[in-house]
């Protein structure tokens, strides 16, 4: 079990150098900037890979397809290709060190691994609840757990959560992947208080609709649909500024965020309309 070290008593500070204030640290310069993307093999982490590493960052990639790992690597001497299962803590801890023995430190960790699923609830399936909860969410606190004590030592870096505008608030077909992404929002929000006192940032990422393998089987229309490499832009972009909430796109983004305002008996009628679900 891990403690922190002296439980801060005071809000987290507001970060004030160049113009402006921000919420976490700022990369103004990924130059030799050692990044730890998880979920890394397809769609939205190796776009922010590939995006980091064309920046000059040193990028460690880790997800179970090596093959893919490598191609994301092809090319940059910088990147270290370090296949796991998120869902297995020894893995994760084995990278973990390897990448430590390698950099020595790290100044942000991606967690970007995750699936999607629909699940309404005529057709509950508890072994796959089982394994979303494991993949969207344990994994995530195995992550966390592994980087946690090296990023309070360093009293800098920072965690980045990739979470989902479907963890917002409940909608329809999301009855297993929306609880695990609000879970996440809410993790990160709790996070905040104990790390950014310590110097460790903490960025909440929530994309819209990205066009991914997990989207791919999607059968309807996606409002605001990006592509991975805008996605990329926006979080590298979000975490450059400094942003705890980094959420894409804002058209779309700012609709559900409004929406989650409502009280529920405008809520509800109004989520039927949109999607007919
Ligand atoms: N696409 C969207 O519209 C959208 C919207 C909001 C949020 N998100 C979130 O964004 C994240 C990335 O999604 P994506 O759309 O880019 O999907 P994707 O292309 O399917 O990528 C998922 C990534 O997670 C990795 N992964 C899955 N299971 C893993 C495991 N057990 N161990 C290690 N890595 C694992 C995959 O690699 P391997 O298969 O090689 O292991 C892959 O690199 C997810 O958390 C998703 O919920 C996506």
């Amino acid at each position: 079990m891990m403690h922190l070290q002296s439980p801060p008593a005071q809000a987290a500070p507001p970060q004030s150098r160049g113009r402006g204030w921000s919420m976490n640290p700022r990369i103004r310069d990924w130059h030799g900037k050692r990044v730890w993307v998880i979920g890394a093999s397809t769609g939205i982490g190796a776009a922010t890979a590939q995006l980091l590493l064309d920046k000059g960052a040193r990028v460690a990639l880790s997800a179970r397809n090596a093959p893919a790992l490598q191609a994301v690597a092809h090319n940059h001497a910088q990147a270290l290709v370090l296949p796991l299962d998120v869902t297995s803590s020894g893995q994760v801890e084995q990278a973990r060190d390897r990448l430590l023995a390698e950099w020595q430190g790290v100044d942000l960790v991606l967690l970007v691994a995750g699936a999607y699923n629909e699940m309404r609830a005529d057709c509950i399936d508890l072994d796959v609840v089982d394994r979303m909860l494991d993949l969207n969410l344990r994994a995530v606190f195995r992550c966390i757990a592994a980087v946690l004590p090296t990023l309070l030592a360093q009293r800098e870096g920072g965690i980045g959560i990739v979470s989902s505008v479907a963890g917002y608030s409940g909608l329809p077909k999301a009855l297993v992947y929306g609880p695990t992404k609000a879970a996440l929002i809410n993790l990160c929000e709790s996070l905040y208080f104990d790390l950014r006192p310590q110097g460790v940032g903490v960025y909440l990422i929530n994309p819209g609709f990205v066009a991914t393998p997990a989207t791919a089987q999607n059968d309807f229309a996606m409002p605001g649909l990006i592509s991975a490499q805008r996605a990329a832009q926006e979080i590298v972009h979000g975490v450059e500024r400094g942003r705890f909430h980094i959420h894409f796109p804002k058209r779309f983004t700012n609709w559900l965020r409004f929406a989650r305002l409502l009280p529920y008996r405008l809520y509800f009628p109004l989520i039927h309309k949109v999607t007919g679900l």
